[in-house]
């Protein structure tokens, strides 16, 4: 096998080792939008090349063998992918439930009902805000009502309707107007998903952090809705980890449920794991998914406990939510194997306190800089 750095011979007994349930297939990073929020690596640009068709089938027939049943296809806007029918095609066949994680932009009612022949499960159609101006200003692209537009077309064709609307600092006022809006377009799901600072939201947080009241009051709106709506509307409202005291369990612990695979073909156990120092990420291309989960060096490096330091290595939470998030942890502290600083706990817990604090000041700022968009041009700058 090429690459001996990239397998660990101790862990290839495989004792305990659960295997990947979801498998996130993100089929490309080329995306019409360009969202500031975006969870892709900024150095996107690096990895232009894009796994071919039948190297996805056979990361699709492999997970599928070793239990996965959860498929997403994301991006990017996997609809730019022109095979996107004949991998869900290949996705049926396998018996996955396939979601489909979309912009909506450049969908059509044709391809729609094409997806539905192939097999297609679930599609989950994002949208920035609930007015024109707002949503194309954080999409960068003029998208509202296309996006609306799918959401009937979605219905219609009898999938389960999934919104997923990104929350900050630049749509959190509009929380009463996003609710009515998923309720017109007959939404099944909302998820009112508050911004995770990685990528491109970690370079534009500043301009995107709420403050705590605004959160607070946000969720009552949130929580208000969800009672009107009760039987009729689900909201899953995700919780912001920066005003919480303990963190995510992020991934449900690193290598246990979670597989994602980069376009390139990079598998990662969790969407930003190949930004953490040092650590080479195997690929498709060269290994079985059964080696990557199982014995490569990164799937097994946070995996169990033996890696962490105080305070997680005595906490009696530690199996609770496994010291947080990794890359949380280092992008905050510098240090991947430090508590994830979300956690009161942690040593470097203040610097929550100062990304707050900045964020405040940047808002009450007269010359506030603007948002970084995710784009080519930029990430070539900032990389
Ligand atoms: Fe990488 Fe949380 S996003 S461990």
């Amino acid at each position: 096998m090429a690459g001996s750095n990239k397998t660990n011979p101790t862990t290839a007994l495989r004792t305990g080792i659960t295997p990947p349930r979801w498998l996130l297939a993100e089929l490309t990073y080329a995306c019409p939008l360009q969202c500031p929020y975006c969870a892709n690596p900024i150095d996107y640009t690096k990895y232009q090349s894009e796994l071919d068709t039948e190297d996805w089938k056979r990361v699709l027939t492999q997970a599928r063998k070793m239990g996965a049943v959860q498929l997403g296809f994301s991006g990017g806007e996997p609809l730019t992918r022109k095979d996107l029918p004949e991998l869900v095609k290949h996705a049926r066949d396998l018996g996955y439930y396939s979601n489909l994680i979309t912009s909506g932009y450049g969908l059509t009612e044709e391809k729609i009902a094409q997806l539905k022949d192939a097999g297609l499960d679930h599609i989950q159609v994002s949208i920035q805000a609930s007015t024109q101006e707002l949503n194309d200003h954080i999409a960068g692209t003029e998208s509202f009502q296309h996006k609306k537009d799918v959401a009937h077309l979605v219905k219609k064709h009898g999938y389960p309707m999934v919104l997923c609307v990104v929350i900050h600092r630049e749509n959190i006022h509009q929380m009463p107007q996003i609710l009515e809006m998923a309720e017109e377009l007959g939404a099944d799901y909302l998820e009112l998903a508050n911004t995770q600072y990685y990528g491109w939201a970690h370079a534009n947080r500043d301009l995107l952090l709420p403050t705590k009241e605004q959160f607070e009051q946000a969720e009552q709106i949130a929580q208000a809705f969800k009672e009107k709506v009760a039987g009729k509307m689900k909201i899953y409202y995700v919780v912001p980890d920066f005003y919480e005291d303990r963190p995510k369990a992020c991934m449900n612990g690193w290598g246990t449920t979670f597989l994602t695979i980069a376009p390139d073909g990079v598998a990662l156990p969790c969407h930003s794991a190949r930004e953490l120092p040092g650590m080479d990420c195997p690929n498709v291309k060269d290994y079985s998914i059964e080696q990557i989960w199982y014995e490569s060096l990164t799937f097994n490096f946070f995996r169990g406990f033996e890696w962490m330091k105080e305070p997680c290595s005595s906490c009696d939470e530690k199996e609770k939510d496994f010291g947080g998030c990794r890359c949380q942890a280092y992008l905050l502290s510098g240090d991947m194997y430090a508590a994830d600083p979300v956690c009161s706990k942690s040593p470097n817990h203040h610097v929550i306190q100062e990304a707050i604090d900045s964020a405040k000041a940047s808002a009450l700022a007269d010359n506030e800089k603007p948002l970084i968009f995710r784009n080519s041009k930029n990430s070539r700058l900032l990389s």
